[in-house]
């Protein structure tokens, strides 16, 4: 009876993905199937390609998830799907894979933000403890979340134009990467023996938002400028300024939210939670701090259903279905 096997499709993006989950926390089986390879020729995700890769691979991952969970469609509590935010076209194909499950099994359907679910990511490997603050940084999200209580979100900072991923891939771009740059860059920012000095945006004193495109602009400059004067581009040492420059407003920034809203835990999360700027730097302040920080394993930090299973559990705790009716939300919010 306390037994609940989530079914979750995950479409939002580039990644094709399904899992099944135990109580929001045991991960039975956990399917990607990367695009990248599809979109690299294209220096970018292509929407209407993406929707055609998802149709193509969507109804065989369902069965291999499930057969690879060691269960039957019979145990099957509930379908949760992506519902948004993302690209309309590629939730649409997740979501009506999800409703034809969950119609043909008779089960509910629970819809799930991609956000919570990067969020909830954090809570398959450890136990998330309230209050706590998550700080979300994807290919398009930047963001300060509060959660209050379990299930309860409150935005209290965003980016104002670029996530961070997306800089990332902009300013890899610009150095020569192919798409997606990130990994690039920060590869070469560890190595590098010195720093460009970069511009850091604070914004306004109390405010918890960011603005990467300042800094993505400078970046450019200080290439453009190399270029035209014909000398050595210096990719390293620009890598590791734009790194350096992100990171420390985003680790600064997210300190001084865990102190001011008291929070017990601070919550890494989102694709480019993988960073190892990031990551070293954080868990350093951290560590020092005296504050517990949790970042979800690899797998569990890039796009995946695992995440979405674990945060679709919450609804099913408190019976919040959806309707059978519903359509992918472009710009749903937390
Ligand atoms: O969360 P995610 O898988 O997809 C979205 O929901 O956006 O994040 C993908 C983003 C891409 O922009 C990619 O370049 C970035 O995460 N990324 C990184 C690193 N690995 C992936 N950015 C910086 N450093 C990395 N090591
Ligand atoms: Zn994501």
């Amino acid at each position: 009876e306390s037994v609940c096997n989530i079914l979750a499709i995950e479409t939002s993006c580039d990644e094709t993905s399904v899992a099944i989950v135990q109580n929001g926390k045991h991960v039975l089986s956990n399917l990607v199937s990367s695009q990248i390879e599809t979109h690299k020729a294209f220096g970018g995700v292509v929407p209407e390609v993406a929707s055609r890769k998802h149709v193509e691979t969507i109804t065989l991952m369902i069965e291999q998830a499930v057969e690879q969970s060691g269960l039957t469609l019979d145990d099957i509590s509930a379908v949760a799907v992506t519902e948004g935010p993302g690209l309309v076209g590629a939730l649409l194909v997740g979501i009506m894979a999800a409703k034809s499950v969950a119609f043909a099994l008779d089960k509910p359907l629970i819809g799930t933000h991609h956000i919570a679910g990067h969020i909830y990511a954090n809570n398959l490997t450890a136990n998330i403890v309230y209050p706590a603050l998550a700080l979300v940084v994807s290919g398009g999200h930047t963001e300060l979340v509060l959660l209050e209580r379990e299930g309860q979100f409150r935005l209290i900072g965003s980016t104002r134009d670029d996530a961070v991923g997306e800089a990332y891939d902009k300013v890899a771009r610009a150095l020569g990467f192919p798409y997606p740059g990130g990994p690039y860059v920060d590869r070469l920012a560890m190595e590098a023996e010195s720093a460009v000095e970069l511009p850091r945006a604070w914004l306004e004193p109390d405010s918890y938002d960011f603005s990467l495109s300042g800094l993505k602009s400078a970046v450019l400059n200080v290439v453009n400028q190399k270029k035209m004067r014909g000398e050595e581009p210096m990719i390293a040492e620009i890598a590791r300024g734009f790194q350096e420059s992100v990171v420390e407003v985003l680790v600064e920034k997210a300190i001084r939210a865990v102190r001011a809203y008291d929070v017990r835990q601070l919550l890494l999360c989102g694709g480019v939670a993988v960073n190892k700027g990031l990551r070293r730097t954080l868990t350093e302040r951290c560590h020092h701090e005296g504050i517990e920080l949790l970042i979800p394993p690899f797998e569990y930090c890039t796009d995946n259903a695992a995440m979405i299973g674990a945060a679709a559990y919450l609804k099913w705790k408190t019976g919040e279905f959806s309707d059978l009716r519903i359509k992918g939300d472009p710009s749903l919010s937390l």
